[in-house]
C-alpha cells in the first residue's frame, strides 16, 4: 500500500509508480486528493482507500518548506487528507526541490476551518499571533473549498521558533479541521537539485 501524495512534485512520483506498475510492480495506491486520485488513474495505479486497508507501507509526498525534517504542506488544500495517510505510513518519504529547504519555518501555515466557524477562528488565530487570509480560488469562484466541504486560511506567522507548540495550539481552536504543520513526521526528505539527489534522514 502506497500514500500518494498530492502536488507537483508528488505528481512525478505518480507517474514513476504508473511506470512501474507497467513493468510489474505489484501495489496498490491511497490517494491523498482528487488531484492525485486522477494522475494515477490516468497512470494505471490500482487504487484503494485508506479505510480499506489493514496499513500503509509508505507514503511519498511533497512539501511546501522544509526545516529539518519539520515541514509545512498544504499548500494544495490537501493537508488534512496527506496529514492523515503520511501518519498511517510505516514510512513517509517527502520529495522537493532544494529550493524548498530553509533555515526556519517562515512559510503561511495553511489552516483547514469549517466555514461557518471562520471569523471565531480567524480572531483565536490573531490571537495566537498569526495574521490569517482566506485562501481565494481566483476569478469568480469565491473561497477555495476543499475535498472536506472546508475553507483554508493561509496564516503568517513570521519565523515559527516552536512548530510543536504552534501546532498544538492551532489543533485547538474550535473549528479547525487541519493545520499544515507536519511536525516530527517525515522518515526520509528527499531532496532534487542542479548536483542530482541527496537523502535527509530525519
Ligand atoms: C498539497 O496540499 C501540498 O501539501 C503539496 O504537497 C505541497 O504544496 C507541495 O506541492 P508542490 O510539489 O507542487 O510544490
Amino acid at each position: 500500500m502506497v500514500g500518494l501524495g498530492t502536488g507537483s512534485t508528488a505528481a512525478y512520483t505518480i507517474e514513476a509508480l504508473g511506470e512501474a506498475v507497467e513493468q510489474g510492480l505489484d501495489i496498490q495506491g491511497i490517494p491523498t486528493s482528487y488531484q492525485s486520485r486522477a494522475l494515477a488513474l490516468d497512470a494505471g495505479i490500482p487504487l484503494t482507500a485508506l479505510d480499506a486497508v489493514d496499513g500503509v507501507d509508505i507514503a511519498i509526498d511533497g512539501a511546501d518548506q522544509v526545516v529539518a525534517g519539520q515541514l509545512i504542506k498544504g499548500g494544495g488544500a490537501a493537508h488534512a487528507q496527506e496529514k492523515i495517510v503520511d501518519a498511517a505510513a510505516d514510512r513517509f518519504v517527502v520529495v522537493v526541490d532544494d529550493g524548498k529547504l530553509a533555515d526556519q519555518l517562515t512559510h503561511p501555515v495553511p489552516v483547514e476551518v469549517v466555514p461557518e466557524a471562520r471569523p471565531t477562528a480567524m480572531a483565536a488565530i490573531r490571537d495566537l499571533g498569526g495574521e490569517p487570509t482566506l485562501r481565494d480560488a481566483g476569478r469568480k469562484d469565491g473561497p477555495v473549498i476543499t475535498q472536506h466541504g472546508n475553507v483554508v486560511l493561509d496564516v503568517d506567522f513570521g519565523r515559527i521558533a516552536d512548530p510543536a507548540a504552534l501546532g498544538a495550539s492551532l489543533a485547538s481552536v474550535p473549528g479547525v479541521l487541519e493545520h499544515g504543520l507536519f511536525v516530527d513526521l517525515a522518515d526520509e526528505i528527499v531532496v532534487g537539485g542542479p548536483n542530482g539527489v541527496r537523502v535527509l534522514e530525519t
